[in-house]
């Protein structure tokens, strides 16, 4: 048997994860577990290029790193951490800045939007504060990625410049000192984007306030009544349909429709969600019958991940000590890539 392929990928530190994060992503890294040899981090330290609240952030690590487990990544199987627990990798992204052209990061879109280069002016000229770790942003992931000499990661669209940046700089380490790094590829599986209930015009965030999005583990009434209350007829058909196009598949309903028959697709109850978009376009779908079926789907997918979580916070009574346990299987793992990087790149073994 081959051996199985490396998985890396790593998720900003939240302290509500939301059904939005869950399909656009966990979902996606638990299913993973199964095939591959998996490497997850909570990214704290990426987290720290904007301004932010020092005590929250450490709050929020835990949080997602506990949503981590409950939302079913096992740590039998999986090698799940905090990013700040690891500063083999923190030394590790010193020497891949050596080995990365100021050109390609400045030329980063990530970095041109959030310093306002995209608008035309540096944001810093206008009184902003832009801070370097902006700029450096992409290095640091790419020593995430490379700390693991991992295969794959699994990522978003708006990440493969990212990738495309750290696959460069795995090349030039290679060819310029000697092959260590395989250059990662990204991992284009099929996830799910779900929209805000009460505007599913927009992506379902935190940021639009609580109305807007569905906590991973919350209570199932609270999860009944945003269902019960989702916005179904908005007037504009959702994008990305043919309105015109004969063949009724692929036809669109409202955006909240698709969104609730999104969500009961993820939950694993396509069938019944293609049913049901077939009786919207004979127009025999209940909105009541369709909302009930979505709001069931989640309460039952949910309910076993908040008892998980629930059970994990009475269990783990010094969370922190487990924490750190748990970074000395990721602190080995990166040890081992930064001794053989040291040794290729001439400098000293301490
Ligand atoms: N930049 C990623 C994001 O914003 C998070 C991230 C950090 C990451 N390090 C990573 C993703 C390494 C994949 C691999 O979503």
């Amino acid at each position: 048997m081959p051996p199985r392929k490396r998985v890396y990928s790593g998720i900003q530190p939240t302290a509500v994860m939301t059904i939005g994060n869950y399909f656009g992503a966990v979902q996606n890294w638990v299913r993973l577990q199964d095939e591959c040899d998996c490497v997850y981090c909570v990214v704290d330290l990426h987290a720290m290029t904007g301004s932010y609240d020092a005590e929250e952030l450490r709050h929020s690590s835990r949080e997602m790193f506990v949503s981590l487990l409950a939302a079913g990544i096992d740590p039998e199987r999986t090698t799940v951490y905090i990013q700040s627990t690891v500063p083999e990798q923190t030394e590790l992204c010193w020497m891949l800045a050596t080995l990365t052209s100021l050109g390609d990061l400045s030329r980063m879109t990530q970095f041109k939007e959030k310093s306002g280069l995209l608008k035309g002016e540096l944001a810093e000229d206008s009184g902003t504060f832009i801070s370097a770790g902006l700029l450096f942003y992409p290095v640091l992931q790419a020593a995430d990625i490379l700390a693991y000499r991992s295969d794959c990661v699994p990522v978003g669209q708006d990440q493969s410049q990212h990738l495309e940046l750290s696959r460069g700089i795995a090349r030039r380490f290679n060819s310029r000192f000697g092959y260590l790094f395989p250059e990662p590829e990204t991992l284009h599986t099929p996830v799910t984007k779900v929209l805000s209930t009460a505007d599913p015009t927009r992506k379902m965030s935190k940021s639009l306030g609580p109305r807007h999005y569905i906590g991973l583990f919350e209570e199932e009434d609270s999860i009944r009544r945003k269902i019960r209350s989702a916005v179904t007829d908005s007037g504009v058909p959702a994008t990305g349909g043919a309105a015109d196009e004969e063949d009724a598949d692929d036809r669109r309903a409202s955006p909240g429709i698709e969104n609730l028959l999104t969500m009961l697709t993820a939950c694993g109850h396509a069938a019944d969600a293609e049913q049901m978009r077939a009786n919207y376009f004979t127009g025999t779908l209940r909105y009541v019958d369709l909302k009930g079926r979505t709001a069931e789907a989640l309460v039952t997918l949910t309910s076993e991940m908040r008892e998980r979580r629930a059970d994990i916070l009475r269990r783990e009574t010094d969370l922190d000590g487990r924490i750190m346990e748990m970074a000395g299987q990721a602190r080995a793992m990166a040890g081992e890539t930064l001794a053989l990087a040291r040794e290729k790149l001439g400098v000293f073994q301490p």
